[in-house]
């Protein structure tokens, strides 16, 4: 069986997609086959990141209407062996609980880890998928709103079941007092009410590898930061090492 992940958070933009695809690039690139499934209904974003935006002829919308084969919809990422996408549905509709299931048990042999890249917020499709994921990874990034989302999000998935919840500190700044209002990562940690797995810096590598379709640079200093991320999820102990 695949290991489900699901990828959450309150407030929009908070790094969900970019934690789905380059945790999927680590996981692939220890050869962990990891397929990402974009949740978000209405919008592709990651065939882009996946460098696929020319392959995809059938989505997330064809696996639900019937109109393909599930394995019809798994696009290859062509720069990182092991990694594949299914893209979003083109209408907005909530996913259901079935169809995650549908895909992860005709994909099981296939895949060691499915990332489900969710729609912001508290909505109908993070409580369907919530009811098969075995890890929530909830992303908020330094800024009062979002870390009180990411607590309703953790909330959610607490009572919907999902066994470990997890924080990703998304667009971290270097430098502390660049945290400001917020005082240190710890007010994140309590506000959210989550446990820290980790923290993924402010870069303008990780954004351009996500605009150009590429596997991210060595030089940035999230290519270490996500390896490390995979490696917690595989229950590693590997110190977060700045507190
Ligand atoms: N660590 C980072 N450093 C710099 N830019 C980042 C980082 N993480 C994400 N971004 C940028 O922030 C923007 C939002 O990221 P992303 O699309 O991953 O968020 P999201 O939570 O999936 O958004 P949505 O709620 O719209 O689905 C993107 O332009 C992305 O490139
Ligand atoms: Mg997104």
């Amino acid at each position: 069986m695949s290991k489900i992940i699901l990828v959450a958070s309150g407030k929009g933009g908070a790094g969900k997609s970019t934690v789905s695809a380059l945790l999927a690039e680590a996981f692939a690139s220890k050869k962990h086959p990891t397929l990402v499934i974009e949740l978000d209904s209405g919008l592709w974003s990651l065939d882009v990141a996946f460098g696929a935006a020319e392959n995809i002829v059938f989505d997330l919308g064809d696996i639900i209407r019937g109109s393909c084969n599930i394995e019809d919809a798994v696009v290859p990422c062509p720069f990182c062996e092991g990694l594949s996408l299914i893209a979003a549905a083109a209408k907005p509709a909530a996913v259901k609980t079935e169809t995650i299931e549908k895909i992860s048990s005709a994909l099981s042999e296939k895949f060691e880890y499915i990332i489900l890249d969710c729609p912001a917020g508290i909505g109908e499709t993070l409580e369907n998928a919530a009811k098969c994921a075995e890890l929530g990874l909830i992303v908020a990034t330094p800024d009062p709103s979002s870390i009180r989302g990411a607590g309703r999000a953790g909330d959610l998935l607490s009572s919907a079941g999902v066994p470990e919840r997890r924080l990703v500190i998304e667009r971290c700044p270097r430098k502390a007092k660049e945290l400001s209002p917020i005082k240190n990562l710890d007010e994140i940690i309590d506000g959210a009410g989550l446990q820290l797995i980790g923290v993924i810096w402010e870069d303008p590598k990780t954004r351009s590898a996500m605009d150009s379709g590429e596997m991210l640079s060595f030089e940035s200093p999230n290519y270490q930061t996500f390896r490390d991320l995979s490696e917690r999820i595989r229950g590693r102990y590997i110190p977060l090492g700045f507190k």
